[in-house]
This record gives structure tokens, sequence and C-alpha cells, in this order.
């Protein structure tokens, strides 16, 4: 029997005096997909920031698989959560350095985990590649490869397939459904793309100005939103 990933209760977020990020309650199901939609700066990349422990809340409490935790967390456990940034930095080196890089860091053995995900991403090609030169769409190819290269526990995405090329964001929504068929990674998605949401997620929570303005899941989402800023979302209406 599976349970939740996290628990937020009445956390915060506050920048420079302004509260950025307020959720009331949220859990995250093990081995699920949420995604997080909501137009920019409603506070998607800092509701993810909080999940990868990078930052404490201002207020509130997070539970982790059961586990309150306190800022900074332990190194083991901060190593089960990764994150695609939006804006991924690769390290200076080659495309399979990069993949090599967080399983030499935890003393993983790596060589055949490597030589697969090179395979799985369609970057055998370009495993000896200087990862400065890669294309966008290649680039973020192996920052999602390099995010799953430990097997993480949870795999958080902030936009992982904005302004990419068609063939790299089949390969990443593939890889996505094919690490939630496996059922051992909870994925958390912030996605600005609807369909993307709708194709991907098991549930989908809306952020609107920091606020959770709707949380259910997919279908219900988008058949049957409560909120009518949800629904002209859902529509394609909303301008941002
Ligand atoms: N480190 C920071 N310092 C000050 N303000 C920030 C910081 N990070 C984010 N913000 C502000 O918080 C709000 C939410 O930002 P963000 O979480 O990046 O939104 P989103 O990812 O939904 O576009 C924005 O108004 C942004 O300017
Ligand atoms: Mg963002």
């Amino acid at each position: 029997m599976k349970g939740a990933a996290y628990d937020l209760l009445g956390v915060t977020r506050v920048y420079d005096g302004r509260r950025v990020l307020s959720v009331r309650e949220l859990a995250v199901q093990e081995g699920e997909i949420l995604a997080v939609v909501g137009p920019n700066g409603s506070g998607k990349s800092t509701l993810l920031r909080l999940l990868n422990f990078l930052e404490p809340c201002s207020a509130g409490e997070i539970t982790y698989f059961g586990r309150r935790i306190e800022y900074p967390p332990p190194l083991d456990l901060r190593r089960e959560v990764t994150m695609v940034f939006q804006r991924p930095i690769l390290i200076n080196g080659t495309v399979r350095d990069n993949l090599a890089y967080p399983l030499r860091l935890r003393s993983l053995q790596n060589r055949d985990r490597v030589e697969g995900l090179l395979a799985q991403f369609g970057l055998e090609r370009l495993a000896s590649a200087s990862a400065r030169k890669l294309s966008v769409g290649e680039y973020q190819r192996v920052a999602l490869a390099r995010a799953l290269a430990a097997f993480p526990r949870v795999l958080l995405l902030d936009e992982p397939t904005a302004n990419l090329d068609p063939y790299s964001v089949a390969l990443i929504e593939g890889i996505v459904q094919s690490v939630r068929a496996a059922g051992r990674t909870t994925q958390v998605l912030v996605t600005h793309n609807v369909f993307q949401a709708k194709r991907l997620a098991d549930r989908v929570v809306m952020l609107l100005e920091g606020d959770v303005i709707e949380a259910g899941n997919t279908r219900h989402f988008f058949d049957d939103p409560r909120d009518p800023r949800t629904a002209a979302f859902v529509r394609g209406e909303m301008v941002y």
C-alpha cells in the first residue's frame, strides 16, 4: 500500500516581505505524476524548490515519506530527490561525463547504467560530444537522463519540454510515462502546457498568485473544474 511522498500543511514562502506561495494542504502520492499548472509568477518553481529542499518554507510544515523535514535535511535524504531546473546547468565535459556524475557522487557503479541511459535518451551518437555544443533539445534530454541516473525516489520537473523540438518532447514525455509505469519514482511536473498535463498526469494542481485554486484527478480537473478560472485555463482562455 502506497502512501504520501509529501504532505504540505500551511506552507508559505515569503520573499522580501511578499508572500509568493501559500499552500493550505497538499499531498503528493507515492508513484504518481502530479502536474502543477498556472500562469507565470504563480509560484510553481517556488513550490518545486521547497519540494527539493533547496530552501526552507517561511511557515508551515513539509512531511516527506512520513518524516517531518527540518531545513536543511540530511544529505542522504536530499539525494533521493532530483530536479530538472527550468534552465538546467550541465557540467563542463561530455554527455557521458554528465550522466556518470550523479553516480560517481554516490559511489555507484556506473558503466552499464550510463550506456543504458544514452540509448534510452537517443544520445548514443553524442556520448563523447561536449555538453556545451548540444542543441536545446539534446541539452534537455541530457539533463533529464542525468536526473534519473541514480534512480531518484522523487523527480521534480520544471517545464521540461518548454521550447523543445517535437522529437525531444515526445521522447521526454515517453520517459516520464515509463518512469510512472515502473512505479518506484514519484514525479511532480510543472508545465505551461495544459495538453501535456492532460496526457501525463494522474492529478493536477492549479496555482494562481501563489494559491492553490484547484486540485483534483486529471479527468475531473479537465472535465468538471470547480473554479471558473480553472475552466478558463483549461479552455486556453487564460492569458499569461
Ligand atoms: N529568490 C526570489 N526572490 C524574490 N522573489 C522571488 C524569488 N523567487 C521567485 N520570486 C517571485 O516569486 C513569484 C513566483 O515565482 P515562481 O515560483 O518562479 O513562479 P512560476 O514558476 O510559476 O513562474 C514571482 O513573483 C517571482 O518574481
Ligand atoms: Mg517557473
